[in-house]
């Protein structure tokens, strides 16, 4: 059932605002100062280190994670692709907690990496949608999304639910490392239960991504940046643009540009650039202006405050609602997603049934 939509994938991406509050309601204590975590949770006192392994989209939900971990809790993270972490025999060290990042549980190089680390890491952590999973079952402690069934091969919601999770955990472990006062952990807290609003101001403006699409839907590449919290969203928008409307789109991080990228820059290269107003803004506005000082047609993703600063050139603002800098993840999925989708429906390919794709990978 669609209810009433024309793809589950625009079911999905609508489903976000009530998916993300049930989320919330589960691991938040009554009073919403607290995180709940399951039965057995996670002592994070304990822990000198993660290793997240991940494919596709679960992956840069990881990549993501390494910022928060990093920058909020002061943990180390690696990240890593299922497939390669599996045959290299990586070093799983010292008190080091393996996470396992899927929406299916069943992803078979996911499985497999979980599976070389039983007994070799600390303990086992799975960030999953469906509970019953193999990768669920074979862990120590699995963590919920409570996304529901995802139907459309693109992830979507399960993706703006595991960010959820996963910053969740972050918060956790800052709280507990005392890198975070109860006060302030109370304070994110609020601010996260004002994201679902938030995605919902978003979806009011689908007219305005829709819109935006038809310098994508005209061209045969994309290009992707963004830098800090934004660098894994450039990866996921590039990912759902070729997954859905087949066009070849890849991702930079923006200070990658001039290390050979911007060669590819000239009128025909639609580039969007992902960048809210935050602390590395500035950075990233100069990357755009190479681009644009080289014909290149940017598509710029940002605030108010930011489209105002950007200043002339930019071929199309589009104007998120202002949030907190470290929940910028969990918005910014939704540009990402809707400008694939409305791509895709301009070029009438099949939105939840992509060529070639399948939704659960269980052959490697
Ligand atoms: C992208 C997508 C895939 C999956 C990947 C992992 O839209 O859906 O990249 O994210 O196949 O699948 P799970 O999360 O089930 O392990």
């Amino acid at each position: 059932d669609k209810g009433g939509h024309k793809h589950f994938m625009a079911k999905e991406i609508a489903e976000q605002p009530m998916v993300i509050s049930d989320l919330l309601q589960a691991y938040l204590s009554e009073d919403g100062h607290s995180i709940d975590l399951p039965e057995g949770g996670i002592d994070f006192n304990k822990i000198d280190r993660l290793t997240m392994v991940a494919c596709g989209t679960a992956f840069y939900a990881c990549l993501t994670a390494k910022y928060w971990f990093e920058q909020l809790a002061g943990i180390p993270v690696e990240v890593d692709i299922a497939s390669e972490f599996r045959y290299r025999e990586p070093p799983v060290a010292g008190r080091t907690t393996a996470v396992f990042v899927s929406q299916s549980g069943e992803t078979a190089d996911t499985l497999a990496a979980l599976r070389y680390c039983e007994g070799r890491a600390d303990s086992i952590l799975s960030v999953v949608n469906v509970p019953e999973s193999s990768i669920a079952r074979e862990s120590d402690l699995a963590l919920p999304i409570y996304a529901g069934a995802e139907i459309g091969v693109a992830s979507t919601k399960a993706f703006t639910c595991q960010l959820t999770v996963l910053l969740l955990l972050a918060l956790k472990a800052a709280e507990t490392k005392g890198r975070l006062s109860a006060e302030e952990l109370t304070d994110k807290l609020s601010l996260l239960r004002g994201v679902p609003g938030a995605i919902n101001q978003v979806l009011e403006a689908d007219q305005t991504f829709r819109a935006a699409t038809r310098l994508l839907a005209e061209s045969d590449n994309a290009l992707f940046l963004g830098r800090g919290l934004m660098f894994p969203l450039a990866y996921e928008g590039a990912l759902k643009l070729k997954e859905i409307s087949y066009i070849h789109a890849e991702a930079y991080a923006s200070g990658e540009l001039k290390h050979g990228p911007i060669a590819l820059i000239d009128k025909k290269m639609p580039v969007v650039v992902m960048a809210p107003k935050d602390q590395l803004f500035d950075k990233t506005v100069s990357n755009m202006q190479e681009v644009m000082a080289r014909g290149g047609k940017v598509l710029l993703i940002t605030d108010r405050e930011g489209a105002a600063e950007a200043g002339d050139g930019v071929c199309q603002s589009l104007i998120m609602p202002e949030i907190d800098p470290i929940l910028t993840p969990i918005l910014y999925a939704l540009p990402a997603q809707l400008l694939a989708y409305h791509t895709a429906v301009a070029k009438g390919t099949d939105v939840d049934q992509p060529r070639n794709l399948a939704k659960s990978v269980t052959v490697e």
